[in-house]
């Protein structure tokens, strides 16, 4: 879809040397967001969890990942799927309700067809002389560097590789301390900003900050780490995945209890004027947007 009107004023005013000064369309408008979906969400590179999330065969879990729900599966041989939860024969979820589990297939609910964990459509058996490629659930790209799972569209290997070397390699032998969601009323690129700027609410004292894509990044110290997922839900409502990962047996540096409150309550007393929106963001905004112009 074509480039919205408040996003191609961006991109004069970047041409220009003049004050940036933000439409608030690009907060609120779905045609924004729509054309963010197509252009940054499905094109991104995602850090998603922890591999103890899939520590033996036939675990999978369920993952929201704007702008579609992923399935990560982990077949014999420590083999990893991220596949899209979209049932082939109608188009429903394969996994609606449940989170995560261990089974040797998954079966849609609606009309029960189910699946291996690699995606292959093994019940009902179709007609040999349908395209196989086509009796299966789409598959994205998925590694697992220093312990940290990350997927991306097919054929990102290498962007996926050129994030993955940046997490620290302790993470490997980590373990997850808690993982926690918060649902906010605002826009993606403002709970980026205000997660970026505010490690301070996840650990105590200096920490690293990692970007893998627009959407995940992780605070990392010496022993301790906290993986953010950004999950643009609509416009004006964005959700907060917090993965919280510790050293060994996740013994020391407790996690502060205050975290839940302190996020809440500083996401909705965050800046709302935009001052914040200068030329760096913007630029960096416009790259995604339009990349090469
Ligand atoms: S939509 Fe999945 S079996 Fe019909």
């Amino acid at each position: 879809m074509d480039l919205p009107l408040s996003v191609v004023e961006l991109g004069a005013q970047l041409r220009g040397e003049g004050k940036i000064s933000p439409d608030p369309a690009l907060w609120s408008d779905p045609q924004v967001f729509a054309a963010e979906r197509e252009r940054i969400f499905q094109r991104s590179v995602l850090a998603i969890d922890h591999q103890t999330r899939l520590a033996e065969d036939g675990r999978w879990f369920r993952c929201d990942a704007a702008p579609r729900s992923l399935l990560l599966t982990r077949t014999t041989g420590g083999r990893l799927h991220a596949l899209r939860n979209v049932c082939i024969h109608a188009g429903y979820p394969v996994c609606d309700s449940e989170e995560e589990g261990e089974a040797e297939r998954l079966v849609c609910p609606y009309h029960g067809w189910e699946y291996a964990l690699d995606g292959r459509l093994v019940e009902p058996e179709l007609s040999s002389r349908i395209d196989p490629a086509r009796l299966r659930l789409p598959s994205y790209s998925v590694c697992v560097r220093s312990g940290v799972i990350f997927v991306g569209p097919s054929g990102a290997d290498e962007a996926i590789e050129q994030c993955a070397s940046a997490v620290p390699a302790w993470m490997t032998a980590a373990t997850v301390a808690r993982r926690t969601r918060y649902n906010t009323d605002r826009n993606w690129k403002s709970v980026r900003y205000f997660l970026q700027s505010s490690p301070q609410l996840f650990l105590d004292g200096p920490a690293d900050c990692h970007e893998f894509g627009p959407l995940s990044l992780v605070f990392a110290q010496p022993q301790r780490a906290v993986l953010l997922r950004i999950v643009p839900k609509f416009a004006e409502q964005t959700d907060v995945h917090v993965i919280e990962i510790a050293d060994g047996d996740g013994s020391h540096n407790p996690q502060p209890s205050s975290l839940s409150d302190g996020l809440i309550a500083q996401l909705h007393t965050a800046d709302n004027s935009l001052s914040w929106f200068g030329r760096d963001i913007a630029r960096w905004y416009w790259s995604l947007m339009a990349p090469g112009e």
